[in-house]
Protein backbone atom coordinates (compact mmCIF):
# COMPACT_ATOMS: atom_id res chain seq x y z
CA UNK A 1 0.00 0.00 0.00
CA UNK A 2 1.47 3.70 -0.78
CA UNK A 3 0.45 6.43 0.95
CA UNK A 4 1.22 10.62 0.36
CA UNK A 5 3.82 11.97 2.51
CA UNK A 6 1.22 14.39 3.97
CA UNK A 7 -0.54 11.88 5.88
CA UNK A 8 -1.36 12.60 9.83
CA UNK A 9 -1.37 10.89 12.24
CA UNK A 10 -4.54 9.57 12.83
CA UNK A 11 -4.85 9.03 8.93
CA UNK A 12 -1.70 6.13 9.50
CA UNK A 13 -3.68 5.20 13.03
CA UNK A 14 -6.51 4.31 10.32
CA UNK A 15 -4.45 2.48 7.67
CA UNK A 16 -3.12 0.41 10.27
CA UNK A 17 -6.08 -0.37 11.67
CA UNK A 18 -7.38 -1.33 8.45
CA UNK A 19 -4.56 -3.25 7.58
CA UNK A 20 -5.19 -5.12 10.54
CA UNK A 21 -8.44 -6.69 9.19
CA UNK A 22 -6.70 -9.23 7.36
CA UNK A 23 -5.28 -10.83 10.25
CA UNK A 24 -9.10 -11.50 11.58
CA UNK A 25 -10.12 -15.15 11.10
CA UNK A 26 -13.81 -15.40 9.91
CA UNK A 27 -16.01 -17.66 12.31
CA UNK A 28 -13.79 -16.71 15.27
CA UNK A 29 -13.46 -14.50 17.76
CA UNK A 30 -11.00 -11.81 18.10
CA UNK A 31 -8.94 -10.35 21.03
CA UNK A 32 -9.24 -6.24 20.77
CA UNK A 33 -7.34 -3.86 22.88
CA UNK A 34 -7.84 -0.18 23.87
CA UNK A 35 -6.95 3.24 22.57
CA UNK A 36 -7.16 5.64 19.58
CA UNK A 37 -5.50 3.44 16.97
CA UNK A 38 -7.88 0.08 17.93
CA UNK A 39 -10.50 2.45 17.53
CA UNK A 40 -10.38 2.56 14.08
CA UNK A 41 -9.64 -1.17 13.80
CA UNK A 42 -12.99 -1.39 15.48
CA UNK A 43 -14.42 0.76 12.72
CA UNK A 44 -13.07 -1.50 10.59
CA UNK A 45 -13.83 -4.56 12.24
CA UNK A 46 -17.34 -3.14 12.05
CA UNK A 47 -17.37 -3.65 8.16
CA UNK A 48 -16.72 -7.26 8.55
CA UNK A 49 -19.05 -7.85 11.49
CA UNK A 50 -21.10 -10.34 10.07
CA UNK A 51 -18.26 -12.68 9.54
CA UNK A 52 -16.62 -12.88 12.89
CA UNK A 53 -18.69 -14.42 15.69
CA UNK A 54 -17.52 -11.35 18.19
CA UNK A 55 -14.78 -9.95 20.28
CA UNK A 56 -13.11 -10.37 23.43
CA UNK A 57 -12.47 -7.07 24.62
CA UNK A 58 -9.79 -5.35 26.72
CA UNK A 59 -11.60 -2.69 28.45
CA UNK A 60 -14.90 -0.88 29.36
CA UNK A 61 -13.90 1.75 26.21
CA UNK A 62 -13.48 -0.94 23.81
CA UNK A 63 -16.47 -2.66 25.26
CA UNK A 64 -18.68 -0.01 24.67
CA UNK A 65 -17.62 0.82 21.43
CA UNK A 66 -17.77 -2.63 19.86
CA UNK A 67 -21.49 -3.25 20.83
CA UNK A 68 -22.66 0.12 19.88
CA UNK A 69 -21.11 -1.22 16.56
CA UNK A 70 -22.99 -4.52 16.83
CA UNK A 71 -19.83 -6.55 17.76
CA UNK A 72 -20.92 -9.18 20.40
CA UNK A 73 -18.85 -9.26 23.76
CA UNK A 74 -17.66 -12.29 25.39
CA UNK A 75 -16.17 -12.39 28.53
CA UNK A 76 -12.41 -13.87 28.51
CA UNK A 77 -13.81 -16.78 30.94
CA UNK A 78 -15.76 -18.19 28.07
CA UNK A 79 -13.04 -18.28 25.21
CA UNK A 80 -9.84 -20.81 25.93
CA UNK A 81 -7.93 -19.56 23.15
CA UNK A 82 -7.77 -16.75 20.74
CA UNK A 83 -6.15 -16.96 17.09
CA UNK A 84 -5.50 -13.04 17.49
CA UNK A 85 -5.43 -9.93 19.22
CA UNK A 86 -4.94 -6.36 17.96
CA UNK A 87 -3.80 -3.66 20.21
CA UNK A 88 -1.71 -0.53 20.25
CA UNK A 89 1.25 0.56 21.68
CA UNK A 90 2.72 3.10 23.17
CA UNK A 91 6.36 2.09 22.47
CA UNK A 92 7.28 -0.75 20.02
CA UNK A 93 11.42 -1.90 19.72
CA UNK A 94 12.97 -4.16 17.32
CA UNK A 95 12.10 -7.42 18.85
CA UNK A 96 8.70 -6.56 19.25
CA UNK A 97 8.25 -5.59 22.95
CA UNK A 98 6.25 -2.69 24.14
CA UNK A 99 5.20 -0.31 26.72
CA UNK A 100 1.78 -0.59 26.81
CA UNK A 101 -0.55 1.34 29.48
CA UNK A 102 -1.04 4.70 28.22
CA UNK A 103 -4.52 4.38 28.01
CA UNK A 104 -4.89 3.05 31.46
CA UNK A 105 -6.09 -0.46 30.06
CA UNK A 106 -2.36 -2.19 29.98
CA UNK A 107 -3.73 -5.21 32.71
CA UNK A 108 -6.43 -6.32 30.88
CA UNK A 109 -4.56 -5.52 27.22
CA UNK A 110 -2.00 -8.12 28.69
CA UNK A 111 -4.95 -10.68 30.28
CA UNK A 112 -6.41 -11.22 26.64
CA UNK A 113 -3.09 -11.12 24.65
CA UNK A 114 -2.33 -13.93 27.01
CA UNK A 115 -4.98 -15.51 25.30
CA UNK A 116 -4.18 -15.29 22.11
CA UNK A 117 -1.49 -16.98 19.77
CA UNK A 118 -0.92 -13.94 17.72
CA UNK A 119 0.20 -10.36 18.78
CA UNK A 120 -0.81 -8.19 16.54
CA UNK A 121 0.49 -4.62 17.10
CA UNK A 122 -0.88 -1.61 15.34
CA UNK A 123 1.15 1.38 15.38
CA UNK A 124 2.27 4.79 13.66
CA UNK A 125 5.68 5.24 13.08
CA UNK A 126 6.15 7.64 16.32
CA UNK A 127 5.96 4.50 18.26
CA UNK A 128 9.01 2.73 17.18
CA UNK A 129 12.01 2.90 19.34
CA UNK A 130 15.46 1.82 19.70
CA UNK A 131 15.03 1.47 23.49
CA UNK A 132 12.07 1.51 25.83
CA UNK A 133 11.85 3.63 28.86
CA UNK A 134 10.94 7.46 26.68
CA UNK A 135 7.68 6.86 27.49
CA UNK A 136 6.80 7.27 31.47
CA UNK A 137 6.41 3.52 31.60
CA UNK A 138 2.44 2.80 33.10
CA UNK A 139 2.22 0.72 36.00
CA UNK A 140 -1.06 -0.56 37.81
CA UNK A 141 -0.67 -0.65 41.29
CA UNK A 142 -2.67 -1.81 44.73
CA UNK A 143 -3.00 1.93 45.91
CA UNK A 144 -1.78 1.27 49.43
CA UNK A 145 1.25 -0.26 47.84
CA UNK A 146 1.99 3.23 45.39
CA UNK A 147 4.36 5.06 47.41
CA UNK A 148 6.10 1.85 48.36
CA UNK A 149 6.81 0.66 44.42
CA UNK A 150 7.46 4.60 43.62
CA UNK A 151 10.41 4.22 46.10
CA UNK A 152 11.40 1.43 44.52
CA UNK A 153 11.54 2.79 41.03
CA UNK A 154 13.41 6.02 42.59
CA UNK A 155 16.28 3.24 43.72
CA UNK A 156 16.64 2.37 39.82
CA UNK A 157 16.57 6.04 38.69
CA UNK A 158 12.87 6.45 38.00
CA UNK A 159 10.39 9.06 38.82
CA UNK A 160 7.05 7.49 39.24
CA UNK A 161 4.31 9.76 39.37
CA UNK A 162 0.83 8.75 40.19
CA UNK A 163 -1.46 9.42 37.24
CA UNK A 164 -4.75 11.55 37.82
CA UNK A 165 -8.11 12.38 36.16
CA UNK A 166 -9.82 15.76 37.05
CA UNK A 167 -7.67 16.67 39.83
CA UNK A 168 -8.40 12.83 41.78
CA UNK A 169 -5.93 9.38 41.21
CA UNK A 170 -7.58 7.79 38.25
CA UNK A 171 -9.12 4.54 38.88
CA UNK A 172 -8.67 1.63 36.20
CA UNK A 173 -11.61 -0.59 35.41
CA UNK A 174 -10.16 -2.74 38.07
CA UNK A 175 -10.89 -0.49 40.31
CA UNK A 176 -7.06 0.35 41.33
CA UNK A 177 -4.44 3.26 40.17
CA UNK A 178 -1.83 3.73 37.95
CA UNK A 179 2.19 5.07 38.49
CA UNK A 180 3.78 6.78 35.46
CA UNK A 181 7.81 6.31 35.94
CA UNK A 182 10.01 8.74 34.01
CA UNK A 183 13.31 8.28 33.62
CA UNK A 184 13.86 4.30 32.69
CA UNK A 185 15.87 3.03 29.93
CA UNK A 186 14.69 -0.79 30.01
CA UNK A 187 17.87 -2.57 28.59
CA UNK A 188 16.17 -6.01 28.92
CA UNK A 189 12.83 -6.13 28.80
CA UNK A 190 11.97 -9.69 29.60
CA UNK A 191 14.11 -9.25 32.98
CA UNK A 192 12.13 -6.14 34.17
CA UNK A 193 8.87 -6.82 33.77
CA UNK A 194 9.65 -10.49 35.62
CA UNK A 195 11.58 -8.07 38.08
CA UNK A 196 8.61 -5.80 38.73
CA UNK A 197 5.61 -8.41 38.77
CA UNK A 198 7.53 -9.82 42.11
CA UNK A 199 7.18 -6.43 43.86
CA UNK A 200 4.15 -6.75 46.46
CA UNK A 201 1.04 -4.64 44.96
CA UNK A 202 2.47 -4.36 41.35
CA UNK A 203 -0.64 -5.60 39.21
CA UNK A 204 0.83 -5.10 36.27
CA UNK A 205 3.81 -3.26 34.31
CA UNK A 206 3.52 -1.84 31.03
CA UNK A 207 6.42 -3.62 29.79
CA UNK A 208 5.05 -6.24 27.38
CA UNK A 209 8.10 -8.23 26.60
CA UNK A 210 6.45 -12.00 27.79
CA UNK A 211 3.35 -10.83 26.10
CA UNK A 212 5.48 -9.24 23.00
CA UNK A 213 4.24 -8.62 19.65
CA UNK A 214 4.99 -11.26 16.98
CA UNK A 215 3.88 -8.85 14.02
CA UNK A 216 3.99 -5.13 13.81
CA UNK A 217 1.81 -3.45 11.20
CA UNK A 218 3.58 0.12 11.21
CA UNK A 219 1.61 2.94 9.74
CA UNK A 220 4.83 5.36 7.86
CA UNK A 221 4.47 8.06 5.56
CA UNK A 222 5.71 5.45 2.55
CA UNK A 223 2.17 3.33 3.82
CA UNK A 224 1.65 0.49 5.92
CA UNK A 225 5.45 -1.68 7.29
CA UNK A 226 4.69 -5.24 8.05
CA UNK A 227 7.58 -5.77 10.75
CA UNK A 228 7.89 -9.63 12.25
CA UNK A 229 9.33 -10.47 15.56
C1 LIG B 1 -4.01 1.42 26.37
O1 LIG B 1 -3.91 1.19 27.73
C2 LIG B 1 -2.67 1.38 25.72
O2 LIG B 1 -1.93 0.25 25.97
C3 LIG B 1 -2.75 1.66 24.25
O3 LIG B 1 -2.68 0.50 23.48
C4 LIG B 1 -1.62 2.53 23.90
O4 LIG B 1 -1.62 3.59 24.84
C5 LIG B 1 -1.72 3.07 22.49
O5 LIG B 1 -2.78 3.97 22.40
P1 LIG B 1 -3.02 4.84 21.13
O6 LIG B 1 -3.37 3.91 20.03
O7 LIG B 1 -4.15 5.75 21.53
O8 LIG B 1 -1.75 5.60 20.85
Amino acid sequence: MTARSTLSQDELKTLVGQAALQYVVPGEIVGVGTGSTVNKFIDALATVKDSIRGAVSSSEASTARLRALGIAVFDANEVASLSVYIDGADEIDGQGYMVKGGGAALTREKIVAALARRFVCIADESKRVKTLGAFPLPVEVIPMAAAQIARRFAALGGQATLRLKNGQPLVTDNGQHILDVRGLAIADPLAFESDVNQWPGVVTVGVFAHQKAQVCLLGTTAGVQTLHF
